[in-house]
């Protein structure tokens, strides 16, 4: 019988029914849409952002990276805050949390001066939202005054932040932009300035592609192109990158965060999670899948949770966040030598020629087996590990320590999947 366990948590005093919920972005642009996840079993919605400035799209504004014959590692788009009335998207709003009470309504805004800040604080605030999430990170913004140029200027975020954290009685999360180094200092802004939560993290400024017969990038509109967001599974380590440097700042260590960039499924999720979120939102993942993905998000994470003993989600928050530590206090006194199971082996050679011209020289290969064979040259790097195509072949093996190393107890990796 499926095991289905109670997903719930508080995320900034709402309660969830689960933590997944649809980022701002077209997943979530119109009543049927957000109706239409919500069915699905989406915890909640944030809502395709809205503002005073209506987009004015260009055409074609997606593309997206690919690697050896698999498409959407990673995602750009060339999109702007909604493109329809903000009148529309506030009535759009209003029938949602009235016809689903129980799931939970986040309003995005951007506004470019204040008083616009303001305004759309009140209006979704009115219409019903249950929290107001601050874009302050569209890269395609046109004007300096929006988008990621304001994530990146610590004193406008504060600013806004307070702005419309005055202007509403609900929660305020601050969303923020990758495209800078430390996180931190706009995230504690925003804090400073009144918000009671971070989002993060917004697209990438990427360029994905050049079309070498039209010498722009792609996608191309009319001859030119521009730099954009990048977005899905190939942002995830940047993401989580950011997530855990401000769970672990002083500061900040107590905000609660929504995480979202690449969480495509339930372990992607059981990361963000373990890193510090109590929210969750994705996009990419349900333009390429659709809002059924959130199924198998549920019953894996109830199969992990019902695996590992979590009773609650609130168990998970954060427990990874002790193991990441800076580089200097890891530990250096030993190598693990990977071992070779010959069984499972297929004799691609692929681990051979990758540890002599990317590593250390340390695999010979014996002719006659066609198997490879570690030699004394191995530094315990794991490059073969990483390259082997075969599942479990190569596995972590014997620990030696370095000369005049205490030995002691190592704790490490042993199970691949
Ligand atoms: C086509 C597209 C449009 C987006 N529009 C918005 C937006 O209007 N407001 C916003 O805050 N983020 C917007 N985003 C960013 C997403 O909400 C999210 O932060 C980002 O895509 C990372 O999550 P993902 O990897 O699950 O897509 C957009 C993303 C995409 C792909
Ligand atoms: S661990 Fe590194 S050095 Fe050792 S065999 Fe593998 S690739 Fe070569
Ligand atoms: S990469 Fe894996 S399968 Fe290929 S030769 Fe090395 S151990 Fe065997």
């Amino acid at each position: 019988m499926a095991i289905k366990k109670d997903l719930s948590i508080e995320y900034l005093g709402v309660k969830f029914e689960n933590p997944f919920c649809l980022s701002s972005s077209p997943v979530g642009s119109n009543y049927e849409m957000c109706s239409k996840a919500l069915e699905a079993g989406w915890g909640g919605v944030v809502y395709k952002t809205v503002g005073i400035f209506i987009a004015d799209e260009c055409s074609p504004r997606f593309d997206n990276g690919n690697k050896e014959g698999t498409p959407w590692i990673g995602f750009k788009n060339m999109e702007q805050i909604s493109d329809k009335p903000l009148e529309k998207n506030l009535e759009m709003m209003s029938k949602l949390k009235k016809d689903y009470p129980n799931k939970v309504l986040i309003a995005s805004i951007m506004g470019s001066n204040e008083e616009e800040w303001a305004k759309l604080a009140k209006l979704v605030t009115e219409a019903g939202a249950d929290m107001i999430e601050c874009n302050f990170s569209c890269p395609q913004m046109t004007s300096h005054a929006m988008g990621s140029d304001v994530g990146q200027n610590p004193e406008l975020v504060k600013k806004y932040s307070k702005i419309v954290s005055e202007a509403t009685h609900i929660p305020v999360i601050a969303k923020m932009t990758p495209n800078i180094g430390n996180m931190e200092i706009p995230a504690i802004a925003a804090i400073e300035g009144g918000a009671h939560s971070i989002s993060a993290i917004n697209t990438i400024k990427s360029i994905t592609n050049l079309d070498l017969d039209h010498l722009t990038a792609m996608p191309v509109v009319n001859g030119k192109s521009s730099i954009s967001g990048y977005s899905g599974a190939a942002c995830k380590p940047i993401a989580l990158r950011f997530i855990a440097q401000m769970k672990q700042h002083p500061k900040l260590k107590d905000v609660e965060i929504s995480g979202m960039g690449g969480i495509e499924t339930w372990r992607d999720a059981a990361e963000f999670i373990m890193l510090g979120c109590r929210n969750l939102q994705v996009t990419t993942a349900i333009m390429q899948y659709g809002y059924r993905i959130v199924e198998d998000m549920i019953s894996g994470l109830s199969y992990f949770m019902e695996e590992k003993g979590f009773n609650s989600l609130d168990e998970m928050v954060g427990i990874a966040l002790p193991n990441i530590i800076p580089a200097e206090e890891l530990d250096r006194d030993f190598k693990i030598i990977p071992k070779i199971d010959d069984e499972k082996c297929v004799g691609c050679g692929r681990c051979y020629i990758s540890c002599f011209d990317g590593a250390h020289q340390a695999i010979d290969w014996d002719e006659e087996k066609r198997r490879p064979v570690i030699n004394d040259n191995c530094v315990g790097c794991h490059l073969c590990l990483n390259i082997c195509p075969v599942q479990g072949c190569i596995t972590p093996g014997e620990v030696k320590f370095k000369e005049g190393r205490e030995p002691h107890d190592v704790i490490f990796k042993t199970k691949y999947e």
